[in-house]
């Protein structure tokens, strides 16, 4: 869907980062900045996500202050997963009660002399962004997740650098597992999509997968940890995610907070777990939880390239007047996906794909065969 700034000449773009940070933040950030000032269009850094928005804090952007960034994780503008202009949190009359704000962030868009928006982010930036091009905001989104579950793009930014990292946690943690002849349990994220468990699972020989996809059952997993002593091996390596569901349909939640949108931050299942196969098995079990170490950092090569075709395609798109949509990568390219298609939805692993298939093949158990 195009807007209203189609047409018009672009002169300056607004750039917001929202949700979770992720590696690659930076790089996106840098390359619009870069390709923006070539083309003499300037662009205001605007801070913590939509709060920027509703309460008008902006940073004048430039060459000089992005050029270094390529490497670094995290996003210099501040980031935000609770603040949705179309449900802010705010006291009144001594009470917390969500409000529409989505009116005041139009306005001061364009008091700021926005001409165009680039919103990097997940589903919950998206489905805001896409919402507010609705209400005629000119903007265009970029994906980032570490948990590559958005819809219209084959990958996102960030989930390259999280499964190496947790590979290596993997690898790490298999040393000791050998060493002690224990069960150990690596809880990585995902709260809805075990893209992260099924690749850093399977690159780090994993001997059970748990993901929110697939059901597990205990005695499943118990089997498989029994028929691997009864081969001489005495250690196991459970790798799940923290979306992975218990048997009561239930996730394991860590926190809430005050966000209308999600308030669950979840977290937990991987001591859950190892709890109950040492009792259900005798053997000694730890377990690790990766957490945040997944999301900082520096990105991988994967990723700062992949960042820098992001950011230099959605700058260019803007530049034109072309907005409503998402840049994403498909079979290769870059493509732009109209943002009412690219906000349904989410990708999860399909259980017929090849990844799945491949780990089966090679004895990966996913809790789900008795
Ligand atoms: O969506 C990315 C993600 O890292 C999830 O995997 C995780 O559940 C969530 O963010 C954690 O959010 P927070 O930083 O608020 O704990």
């Amino acid at each position: 869907m195009n807007t209203e700034a189609k047409g018009k000449k672009v002169r300056t773009l607004g750039v917001l980062t929202g949700g979770g940070d992720c590696p690659g933040l930076n790089a996106v950030i840098r390359a619009i900045v870069l390709t923006a000032e070539r083309e003499g269009v300037r662009v205001q850094g605007i801070r913590n996500a939509f709060s920027g928005l509703i309460h008008k804090q902006f940073t004048e952007l430039d060459s000089s202050k992005v050029d270094h960034l390529l490497q670094y994780g995290g996003t210099m503008l501040g980031s935000s997963n609770r603040d949705n202009p179309f449900q802010s949190m705010m006291t009144i009359d001594g009470e917390r009660r969500a409000v529409d704000v989505s009116e005041t962030v139009i306005k001061n868009f364009h008091e700021a002399g926005l001409d165009g928006l680039i919103a990097i982010g997940g589903d919950g930036t998206l489905i805001i962004t896409h919402k507010l091009t609705q209400m005629g905001l000119p903007a265009v989104c970029v994906p980032k997740t570490i948990d590559n579950d958005l819809m219209a793009t084959d990958v996102t930014f960030g989930f390259d650098t999280a499964v190496g990292i947790a590979t290596e946690a993997i690898d790490r943690i298999r040393t000791t597992a050998e060493s002690h002849g224990r069960l150990m349990v690596v809880e990585v994220m995902g709260r809805n999509a075990g893209w992260i468990a099924l690749f850093s699972g399977l690159a780090g020989g994993a001997d059970v997968i748990l993901i929110p996809e697939i059901p597990f059952s205990l005695e499943a997993i118990v089997s498989e940890i029994r028929s691997d002593r009864s081969t001489g091996k005495n250690f196991s390596i459970i790798v799940v995610a923290e979306g992975t569901l218990q048997k009561d349909g239930e996730v394991v939640v860590k926190r809430t907070v005050d966000d209308p949108t999600e308030p669950r931050r979840l977290g937990g299942i991987g001591n859950v777990l190892g709890q109950l196969l040492e009792e259900e098995t005798g053997l000694e079990a730890r377990a690790t939880v990766l957490g945040h170490i997944q999301r900082g950092g520096t990105p991988s090569t994967y990723d700062r390239n992949l960042s820098t075709r992001f950011g230099v395609h959605a700058a260019r798109s803007a530049i034109d007047g072309n907005f409503g949509h998402l840049v994403a990568l498909q079979k290769g390219l870059i493509e732009l996906v109209p943002l009412a298609e690219a906000a349904q939805g989410q990708r999860l692993v399909s259980l017929d794909s090849d990844f799945i298939r491949v780990a089966r093949a090679v004895g990966i158990s996913f809790g789900d065969e008795a």
